[in-house]
């Protein structure tokens, strides 16, 4: 049996930050319609000469240096992304070389929004496989350049950043221990969310201008529907897998899509508000990143507390969706 250990927390969000007064004067908007609907205040952007791969660099320093480790001695890179900085090399092999290592297992895993848990079951499953494995579990998006900046309904709601974990395998008195994880999609649902540009279903050629298709598209009820349903029916499979049930939980932590969303599950799981961690408000959908982003902050603000068990739950374009258990 193995004890999976994360040994660091790690997030980076770029400098520039975007405010719902500044994007009232980049689309009809309002900085009250977007509070109310949304729960966002503002959001990261990167500047210019930032890619995904260069806020995960950051976000995985700051893991290693909290877990206490050297970059060299990683075995495996495991990066969740839906906007790589290209479609090869990969992600994880970009951060690889700017961390000044090589040699390690890259992978990037995409899952939109639920890209975190994905790859952390990824790195559990080499886990399983490779008990000495030490895995950089990164994720990072970079959506500002994949929105469609003249639609409202879709530009209002992103950001850009990045989150990090090592993962390690440990003996059962460690903690934070991932105890178990559940996934899941539906792949009949996938037009509802999507951002079909440079993919091999549409031809392009050399020299034509970029179409709507090349940014997030996105039926918003729909979404938000499924969304609350989805994650908190897989909270409460994994909940009652592990025979426990919400009152055991000390931390809800799910994906910061939208308030609303967030404020939906938790009463859906009757886990009452004080006990969900939200920071939405500083940093909109930050697709991946958006979970191991919350984590980071939530430890080091002392909102989670050693001895808490933390509920994580994801829900992303595909759709997919997942929770998964951690014990402080
Ligand atoms: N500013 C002002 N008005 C707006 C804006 C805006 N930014 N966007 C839409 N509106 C208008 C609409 O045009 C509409 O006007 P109309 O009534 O004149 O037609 C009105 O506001 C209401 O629009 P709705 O879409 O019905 O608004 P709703 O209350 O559903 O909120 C929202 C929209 C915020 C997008 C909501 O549906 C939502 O949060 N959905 C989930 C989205 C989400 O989280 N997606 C990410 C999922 S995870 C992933 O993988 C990316």
């Amino acid at each position: 049996m193995i004890n999976f250990i994360i040994r660091g927390f790690g997030r980076y969000a770029p400098e520039k930050v975007l405010t719902n007064t500044d994007l009232e004067k980049i689309v009809d908007t309002s900085d009250e319609w977007i509070t109310t609907r949304t729960g966002i205040k503002e959001r990261h952007v990167v500047a210019d000469d930032q890619a995904a791969s260069d806020m995960a660099f950051e976000s995985a320093k700051m893991a290693l240096a909290d877990a206490g480790m050297d970059a060299s001695e990683l075995t495996h890179i495991v990066c969740g992304t839906f906007t790589p900085d290209s479609m090869i090399p990969s992600c994880a092999c970009i951060v690889q070389e700017k961390l000044g290592i090589s040699g390690q297992a890259c992978v990037d895993v995409q899952a939109a929004c639920s890209g975190f848990l994905y790859a952390l079951q990824t790195a559990r499953g080499y886990l399983m496989l490779e008990p000495d494995a030490k895995i950089l579990v990164v994720t990072s998006e970079v959506i500002s350049r994949r929105v469609n900046w003249e639609d409202r309904t879709t530009c209002v709601l992103f950001g850009d950043a990045s989150g990090a974990v090592i993962l390690t395998s440990g003996t059962e008195e460690e903690s934070p221990r991932v105890l178990d994880s559940m996934l899941a999609a539906d792949g009949k649902l996938g037009n509802l969310l999507t951002v079909h540009g440079g993919g091999s279903a549409y031809t392009y050629k050399l020299g034509e201008p970029v179409g709507e298709e090349f940014f997030v598209q996105m039926a918003g009820r729909d979404v938000f529907k499924h969304a609350v349903r989805s994650m908190s029916s897989i909270c409460n499979d994994l909940l009652e897998r592990n025979g426990l049930t919400t009152t055991d939980v000390d931390v809800l932590l799910p994906h910061q899509a939208n308030y609303r969303i967030i404020d939906a599950v938790g009463r859906k799981l009757e886990i009452p508000e004080e006990k969900v961690f939200c920071n939405i408000h500083k940093y909109g959908n930050t697709s991946a990143a958006s979970v191991p982003l919350a984590l980071s902050e939530a430890v080091e603000s002392g909102f989670i507390k050693d001895g808490d068990l933390v509920l994580l739950t994801t829900f992303g374009g595909g759709f997919t969706w997942g929770a998964t258990l951690v014990q402080f």
